[in-house]
């Protein structure tokens, strides 16, 4: 069974809404995990070997401000995530469809980058037509949580 960490990236709460929906769904399949809205640590990093990602988008196809330090560390030192596995739920809005879920798809760039693996699809979240996003997500984590 896994150590998974889940990253939340949030303005207004409904990412950690998501996140907290779908704790208890990896725990009750057997899984230690712990979830984080701070700007975790390398130590945090490499204490999980599966991070699951959930990250709003803000701004103009921005990462959320309280998970923006994290982004930025791992793109200048690129610390060696080749033993990790990730999976991503970007939230957005199609409204903005220029950089609809650009947070999400940011955060993804970056873990791909040191080098993680990237476990199934990317979920993608568009609040314009699902008014609740722990709704789609629970059942995206069905398909996930096997992968894991
Ligand atoms: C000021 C503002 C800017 C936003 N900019 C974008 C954007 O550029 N692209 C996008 O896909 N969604 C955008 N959104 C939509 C949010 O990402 C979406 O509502 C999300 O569910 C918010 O999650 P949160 O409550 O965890 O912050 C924006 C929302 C707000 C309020």
């Amino acid at each position: 069974m896994a150590k998974i960490l889940i990253l939340v990236g949030t303005e207004s709460g409904n990412a950690q809404m998501v996140a907290d929906a779908l704790k208890p769904v990896l725990e009750a399949a057997g899984h230690g995990v712990d979830v984080s809205d701070k700007a975790a640590s390398s130590a945090d990093l490499l204490a999980h070997e599966v991070l699951l990602i959930v990250c709003a988008t803000h701004g103009s196809g921005d990462i959320p401000t309280n998970i923006l330090p994290l982004a930025e560390t791992l793109e200048r030192e690129r610390p060696d995530l080749r033993g990790h596995r990730y999976g991503i739920i970007a939230l957005g809005d199609l409204t903005y469809q220029d950089t609809f879920c650009g947070g999400g798809k940011k955060m993804d760039k970056v873990f791909a980058l040191c080098g993680a693996s990237r476990m199934g699809h990317r979920l993608e979240v568009d609040a314009s037509s699902q008014p609740l996003p722990d709704e789609e997500a629970l059942s995206w984590i069905e398909g996930w949580k096997a992968l894991v």
